[in-house]
């Protein structure tokens, strides 16, 4: 077995899709975030404070904006400690040589009044979170969060991305000095979750409907496929591809039609053969009745000969078509009745006939005009006088067969179908026929995907209906 069909597609496919889309998504998301964020960048840096400042915080910290809170925290707390066990002078070289590329760390004057400072409940949160992490608060006697305005940052380089402030978390020493953290990307921004959401809901859509088409195009034609076969078991096989549960699926269907036609081969060459090698033996008995039997014996015994030669001749007729394979063709339906009606006119027969053109279908047309005489024949035989009506309705040809003769008892109808069963009637005592007309009928109609249906009609007579599908 080489690799491909050993490797379920499916799941391969599926893993790499998925694979895709996550990919996809964090490079959108990721070139979307770095995008804003060179915007703030650049405001920082013209604001003169930037000088040692990067804000280069990456997407993955941008997708998270809680453990950003929580790493933010330790990390102010941790610089917080740090500053604190220093004495002032230190503290303040120890300020400067700080560098973080996610904040701002500022060794703030005195009277640290930042113009337009607002409270903000996120920094607020932030500041708490700082303040339980500190071991000993009494040297830190303020720790104040809020936002500041970037207004001055947006006149210098109008951007549409710049946010409207930046947050700032100052701690106050007991000293009288200050530390600012600057924050410029927190609350991380707003759209950059929702951006990573649409960027990764477009890319997995994408990725749906690639893989959703794969698996739907084989689908569809198996459906397609299998839905020939319901109609004609001598339709070609289904062509073997998609994913490998649909292969297999395919592959068993295949097997199945090609056994099923086998099966059915089988059976008309063996009646046919049975049909025959009966017709010696039955050569010889005529020949045996003529020397050794006379007068109304004899006539009786040659009648019933008749009789069997002619469902030999029918039988053999109708495994000799079937058996032929008759490819399949597009046939004008009106004019092959028109064709059956001419036909069984010339013999004498009463048939209307109300010509229709324009429907055609797929058949096998010598058996379809074998399936079709046989009805009319049968109206006319037993019903005097045949009206046939053509009729399409939605995806279905239905060709009705009336007459008006004395129809047939409902318990009998599924008994006329019956290979060489004849319904007695004291109306047509001795009608020529062997009893495989219908059979015959209804077995071509069945091949075609259709079936014949016999009903007595309210104002008398009987109703045969063979219905196709187009
Ligand atoms: N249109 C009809 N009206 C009344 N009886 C019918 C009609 N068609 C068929 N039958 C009955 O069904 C039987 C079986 O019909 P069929 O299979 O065509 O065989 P056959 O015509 O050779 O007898 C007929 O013998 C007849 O008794
Ligand atoms: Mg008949």
């Amino acid at each position: 077995m080489t690799l491909p069909s050993t490797l379920n597609r499916i799941s391969v496919r599926f893993a790499a899709a998925i694979a895709l889309a996550i990919f996809l998504g964090l490079t959108t998301a990721a070139g979307l975030s770095l995008a804003l964020k060179g915007t703030s960048e650049n405001g920082l840096r013209a604001n003169g404070s930037g000088s040692r400042f990067m804000t280069s915080e990456s997407a993955i910290v941008m997708m998270y904006p809680r453990q950003n809170t929580m790493m933010l925290a330790g990390k102010i707390a941790m610089i917080l400690r740090t500053a604190i066990s220093l004495n002032p002078s230190d503290r303040e070289r120890f300020i400067s040589a700080l560098t973080d590329p996610a904040i701002l760390i500022e060794h703030a004057p005195s009277d640290d009044s930042v113009a337009g400072f607002e409270a903000n409940s996120h920094v607020d949160w932030l500041g708490r979170l700082v303040a339980v992490q500190l071991d000993d608060l009494s040297t830190v006697i303020g720790l104040h969060g809020g936002r500041i305005p970037t207004d001055n940052l947006r006149r210098e380089r109008p951007s549409t991305h710049l946010r409207e402030t930046v947050a700032v978390l100052r701690a106050r020493f007991s000293d009288g000095s200050n530390i600012r953290f600057v924050l410029p990307e927190y609350p991380a921004a707003e759209g950059s979750g929702k951006l990573w959401l649409i960027s990764m809901t477009i890319v997995v859509i994408g990725v749906s409907i690639w893989m959703g088409h794969g698996l739907a195009v084989p689908i569809r034609k198996f459906a397609h496929g299998a839905e020939r076969l319901g109609l004609d078991l001598t339709a070609p096989p289904i062509p073997v591809e998609g994913p490998t549960e649909l292969r297999r699926t395919i592959r068993v269907v295949n097997q199945m039609q090609d056994r099923l036609r086998r099966f059915l081969d089988d059976r008309t060459q063996m009646l046919a053969a049975i049909s025959h090698d009966l017709r010696a033996p039955l050569a010889r008995l005529s020949l045996r009745v003529e020397l050794a039997t006379s007068g109304e014996h004899r006539q009786k015994m040659h009648r019933d000969l008749e009789v069997l030669n002619a469902m030999i001749d029918t039988t053999l007729t109708f495994a000799r078509d079937d058996a032929r394979q008759e490819p399949r063709r597009l046939v004008d339906l009106g004019v092959l009745i028109g064709d059956i009606c001419e036909d069984i006119s010339d013999l004498g027969g009463d048939v209307a006939y109300d010509d229709v053109r324009g429907i055609s279908i797929h058949c096998r047309p010598t058996l379809l005009r074998r399936a079709v005489s046989n009805l009319i024949d049968n109206a006319s035989k037993y019903g005097d006088r045949a009206r046939v009506v053509v009729r399409m309705d939605n995806d279905k040809v239905y060709v009705v067969v009336d007459d008006d003769g004395p129809g047939i008892l409902q318990g009998d109808i599924e008994i006329a179908f019956a290979p060489f069963r004849r319904i007695a009637s004291e109306r047509a005592p001795s009608k020529p026929g062997v009893g495989l007309g219908l059979t015959i009928a209804r077995t071509i109609a069945r091949e075609h995907g259709g079936d014949i249906t016999l009903t007595n009609r309210r104002d008398g007579g009987l109703r045969a209906q063979l219905e196709l599908p187009v």
